[in-house]
């Protein structure tokens, strides 16, 4: 069984309007895990005070606050994390991933923006980058992203999983798996991608969209049946009860989703509208589920209109981390950021 170790060492950017209207739970965690970082002495990277305070007093003015829901759909945070498992193989401890969703390439959210986020993931110089769906606002659209040349590097493997608006008609998945191959992405569609080292393997694993593709998931469970470890990043969350029961056991240990985007609009933790079957059970944040941990992203981009309240937009960087004393596990729970 996976022993998981999640912690929120570093957080960019606060979303002050939840800070000033001390009733959502996203501002609450970022400032708890702003406190846990300096505990815990992992790398940090702070957000200056003073735009802090600036932001408690731009939201406490009524005109503004109308506008702040714009503001924060422009934002992005980088949320800096290490995971750690006693099941990771030693070769891939300290293997780094970033992991963009939702971009949503479109009317919202135009190339620069693109250039700026590619710029930021690139920076972090990561092992694999993992990018988990939504890139356009329809099939066409997902392929004029990746026309557009953004320029995602990493160390090893560039991966991409297909999400309902790649899948949104004229639906054409074969050429868009063609446009992400030629801007050197490789798209994992029930299919996964495996990496090799020391006699240890790890694999990346992904199913077709929920909603609108063909998910297979024996198919993409048999693909990583021989890996020690897999991280499974299907677009939406909704996909992972659909493999309970399938299986004695989850075929993977980690999961990282996106589709969510936090509710978009969401307060005390519920969607305003949801976007997921479940409801707001995989809004944003970690959770263990079925034996496996998972992540949900807010993703960057925004669906329908550019705001968001409460889930600001967010990119990550996990590192793996082998974790050498097994602890007792705490179970299936929802877990909180920074806990
Ligand atoms: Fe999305």
């Amino acid at each position: 069984m996976s022993i998981p170790n999640c912690k929120i060492p570093a957080i960019l950017g606060v979303d002050p309007l939840n800070v000033f209207l001390g009733n959502c739970e996203s501002g609450k965690s970022v400032i708890k895990s702003r406190q846990t970082l300096r505990k815990g002495g992992f790398k940090t990277v702070s957000q200056p005070w003073i735009i802090h305070i600036f932001g408690k007093l731009l939201a406490a003015l009524p005109a503004p606050r109308l506008l702040y829901p714009l503001y924060l759909a422009r934002q992005l945070e980088t949320v800096v994390e290490e995971y750690a498992s006693a099941l990771l193989p030693k070769a891939f401890d300290g293997l780094k991933i970033a992991y963009a969703s939702d971009i949503h390439y479109g009317s919202l959210l135009k190339e620069d923006r693109v250039r700026a986020l590619a710029q930021r993931i690139n920076a972090m110089q990561a092992d694999i980058v993992l990018l988990g769906g939504d890139y356009g606002e329809d099939s066409p659209g997902a392929i004029r992203f990746f026309q557009l040349h953004p320029g995602f590097r990493a160390g090893i493997a560039v991966l991409g999983a297909i999400g309902n608006h790649d899948r949104k008609p004229p639906d054409d998945l074969p050429g868009l798996m063609d446009e992400m191959k030629k801007e050197g992405v490789l798209p994992i569609c029930n299919d996964a991608w495996i990496l090799e080292r020391q006699g240890s393997s790890i694999a990346f694993a992904s199913t077709d969209d929920f909603f609108l593709g063909e998910p297979d998931y024996i198919k993409t469970a048999q693909s990583c049946r021989n890996a020690d470890f897999t991280v499974y990043f299907p677009h939406n969350p909704d996909s992972l009860p659909e493999t309970y029961g399938l299986f004695d056991s989850s075929f993977y240990q980690l999961a990282l989703c996106g589709h969510t985007h936090g509710g978009q609009v969401s307060v005390k933790r519920h969607a305003v509208i949801s976007s997921s079957l479940y409801g707001s059970r995989f809004l944003s944040g970690w959770y263990r589920e079925n034996g496996a941990d998972i992540m949900v992203s807010n993703g960057v981009g925004t669906s329908k209109l550019p705001v968001r309240l409460g889930a600001v937009p967010q990119i990550h960087c996990i590192t793996l981390r082998r974790k050498e004393q097994q602890e007792s596990s705490t179970g299936d729970q929802q877990r909180s950021p920074g806990s």
